[in-house]
């Protein structure tokens, strides 16, 4: 039994996210996560929310909330919606949690302790309208890299690059719009990520079998030179991870808290103790210590591409640069962004569909599969109403839907609500053993590789095969002359309908789980011969007909939603 960590990028804690943000990180880790499960592997699967930083501060203010208690609140909202998405995390921890507020002076420490970490003075925005210090988000301006306007101070949103606020060309106060910002002295830590550089390249250099976007984000901004600048990792803020401490090799840093990327991954690890501390497990370091067991672990994770330079180079070195024998990651699954029926998902102007919202207008395994089978992989995807009709009204309804309720229904009608005895399966049978056999090898092959999109067009192809065979088999029509032959053609789609449901419940684990119980299969496990695997439930074997699978999303809805979600949401 294989050992399987899996983290999804931890979503901000300012806000719903919108359907763009969670195909790029926790519905894919998802998938990969239940997967693992399916096939009988230990998986620790890991989430939090991360709430530092100036976005929290500001969401709060804007909420009018102190900012702890606004963030427990949305943590709590963030942790119901991913229920209601199915996402399975073994954990969803808070990047605010005492365990890494430990853990992120811990490792600052021993950075420090290292040569990795040195105190700089320097000058900063100071806005005087505003009576503070303006890190990262508290202002925007024009990227020295691409021209984009409306860079952050921390990041790029359009060419991914990191910045750092002072980079910026005409930058502007967020709170207050002021432009007669000033530079001014002021201490703070930096990370010496220039040191760490040959170490990092070999590192990457090592990873095998990246996908492509991963390596070639890194190694930009590796051999760029300017990819690994040493990083100030401290902010004027209150709300954060206090930089000064009991026990800390500096002084003078009251007032200052870790910058928020230097915090947030470091939570992927005090999840798991926060994981162990709520009781759900028992030893989080046999999944994070390689001196503890971890090193048999895969580790794998997951985000969006404006997060891989911090997962393939900030977050390693400080990983690396502790010295401390840490379970670095061994596979970064990585994502293009989600564009929403013409143009983008937009938060400030809530134009597209917000996780909250889709719930609320179908159950979440419709936007699994729509999402899953169209992620944007090789490419941006993207979201357009007809294009989603379309792929729940023919995948799921038609195709998978159809086929259970046909089968169902037909036999409750000739046989009654248990698997019919008589017959023998023939060549068609055979045929059909021997497609599946071929094409659930294949599944298998591309949700190893994490191919997502792959992965969900074999299960279509194996959902089709069984219809196909039902077409082509019929056995309301074969039951006139031969009713044995009848019994075992039903036989043979009851034993699909369990075998659908194990191989489908990474994509839509509620459809997957209303099949398992309507079929009353107490046997789950992966599927090794199909053959076997077909004979699962026995003549004999009491079954009820589920209620319909899934429903037909109609023209009118679609243009009702189409209009609704266009955007205005404040
Ligand atoms: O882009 C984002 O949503 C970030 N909150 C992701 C952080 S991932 C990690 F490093 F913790
Ligand atoms: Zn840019």
């Amino acid at each position: 039994m294989a050992r399987i960590l899996i983290t999804s990028a931890i979503p901000y804690i300012n806000g719903i996210k919108h359907l763009g943000n969670l195909v790029g990180s926790q519905l894919p880790a998802d998938l990969y996560a239940r997967y693992q499960r399916g096939r009988g592997n230990e998986v620790l699967f890991l989430c939090a929310t991360d709430e530092h930083g100036t976005p929290a501060e500001l969401a709060a203010a804007k909420a009018g909330k102190p900012v702890a208690d606004y963030c427990a609140e949305m943590h709590e909202v963030q942790a119901g919606i991913a229920k209601g998405f199915h996402l399975s995390f073994d954990h969803f921890g808070r990047s605010s949690s005492p365990q890494n507020h430990v853990l992120t002076q811990h490792l600052a420490v021993k950075l420090y302790e290292n040569g990795l970490i040195e105190e700089r003075s320097e000058t900063q925005m100071y806005s005087p309208t505003d009576g503070r210090f303006l890190p990262d988000r508290y202002i925007e301006g024009t990227c020295p890299n691409c021209g984009f306007e409306n860079a952050r101070g921390d990041q790029c949103d359009n060419c991914t690059k990191q910045l750092d606020p002072v980079d910026l060309i005409n930058p502007r106060s967020t709170v207050s719009g002021a432009t007669d910002l000033e530079m001014r002295e002021t201490k703070h830590l930096y990370l010496l990520q220039s040191k760490m550089k040959d170490q990092l390249e070999e590192w990457i250099d090592t990873r095998e079998g990246w996908p492509l976007l991963t390596t070639s984000i890194a190694k930009k901004w590796l051999t760029d030179g300017d990819g690994l600048q040493d990083r100030g990792i401290t902010r004027d803020l209150n709300w954060g991870i206090p930089v000064q401490f009991d026990g800390a090799p500096w002084s003078g840093m009251d007032g200052k808290v870790f910058y928020v990327w230097f915090d947030a991954p470091i939570e992927y690890i005090a999840c798991g103790k926060e994981w162990v501390e709520a009781g759900k497990g028992a030893d989080w370091e046999r999944w994070w210590r390689t001196d503890k067991g971890a090193d048999d672990v895969s580790y794998v994770q997951f985000m969006g591409k404006d997060n891989v330079p911090f997962h393939t180079l900030s977050f390693p070195c400080t990983m690396l640069g502790s010295g401390e024998p840490w379970k670095l990651v061994d596979f970064i699954k990585s994502f293009n962004y989600l564009n929403y029926d013409g143009g983008q998902f937009s938060t400030s102007r809530g134009r597209g569909v917000f996780m909250d919202q889709a719930l609320e207008i179908l159950p979440a395994d419709y936007w699994r599969w729509w999402l899953l089978s169209h992620a944007p992989e090789s490419s941006d995807a993207e979201f357009t109403w007809e294009n989603f009709q379309t792929s729940v009204n023919k995948d799921l309804a038609d195709v998978l839907g159809n086929f259970v309720s046909r089968i169902t229904k037909f036999c409750r009608s000739k046989f009654g609500e248990a698997v019919p005895e008589g017959g023998e399966y023939g060549d068609r049978e055979q045929t059909l053993i021997e497609e599946l056999s071929t094409r659930i090898r294949a599944y298998e092959g591309h949700m190893e590789a994490m191919e997502v999109r792959k992965s969900a067009q074999e299960l279509r192809a194996i959902w089709v095969a069984g219809n196909e065979y039902l077409q082509s088999a019929a056995p309301w029509a074969t039951f006139k002359e031969d009713p044995e032959q009848a019994a075992a053609q039903v036989r043979l789609g009851l034993n699909l309908i369990r075998l659908y449901a194990v191989l489908s419940m990474p994509f839509i684990p509620g459809a997957a789980t209303q099949m398992l119980e309507a079929m009353g299969a107490q046997d789950a496990a992966w599927p090794g011969d199909v053959a076997e695997a077909l004979s699962a439930l026995p003549a004999g074997h009491v079954f009820t007909v589920p209620d319909n699978l899934f429903r037909k999303i109609t023209d009118d809805e679609r243009e009702d939603w189409q209009t609704r979600f266009a955007g205005v949401r404040d």
